[in-house]
């Protein structure tokens, strides 16, 4: 899928955000290889440790469907806030696991946006070879 329509989509997703505390709204949109995406938005809660980011819900909707890592040809992640949504440490290390080195991620805010990958976002990274071995 394109990156603009991804993003767009990602946009349409933010506005599924539940984020009473933080008031800051993030969506996220995944693309596989055959065509579908899967959308996620950051849902918040009282106990502020069970909040779930964006990306993280989006992966985890990709995976709970069955695809997996190789099947995944992007990732955008949107914000309305006035910086990039650069995805948080927990994110990183999520996405490190779950999608290829070298997949796309878009950011955008709708003021800029950068195309990286999560080799660039998380250097050095600690991983399931690491454990299993
Ligand atoms: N958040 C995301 O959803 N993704 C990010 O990349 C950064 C942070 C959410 C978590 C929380 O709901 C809110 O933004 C403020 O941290």
């Amino acid at each position: 899928m394109e990156k603009e329509a991804l993003v767009e989509l990602a946009f349409q997703a933010m506005e599924n955000a539940y984020a009473p505390y933080s008031n800051y709204h993030v969506g996220a949109a995944l693309c596989t290889k055959d065509g579908n995406v899967f959308l996620g938005a950051n849902v918040e809660n009282a106990s502020y440790g069970a909040c779930n980011c964006a990306e993280r819900n989006a992966v985890f909707a990709a995976y709970s469907n069955g695809y997996r890592k190789e099947d995944i040809t992007g990732l955008a992640i949107v914000s309305d806030g006035d910086k990039l949504a650069a995805p948080c440490g927990i994110c990183r290390q999520v996405l490190s696991e779950l999608i290829n080195q070298d997949t796309p991620i878009y950011l955008s805010n709708h003021q800029e946006e950068m195309t990286t990958n999560i080799n660039d976002l998380l250097p050095m990274q600690f991983g399931i070879e690491d454990v299993l071995r």
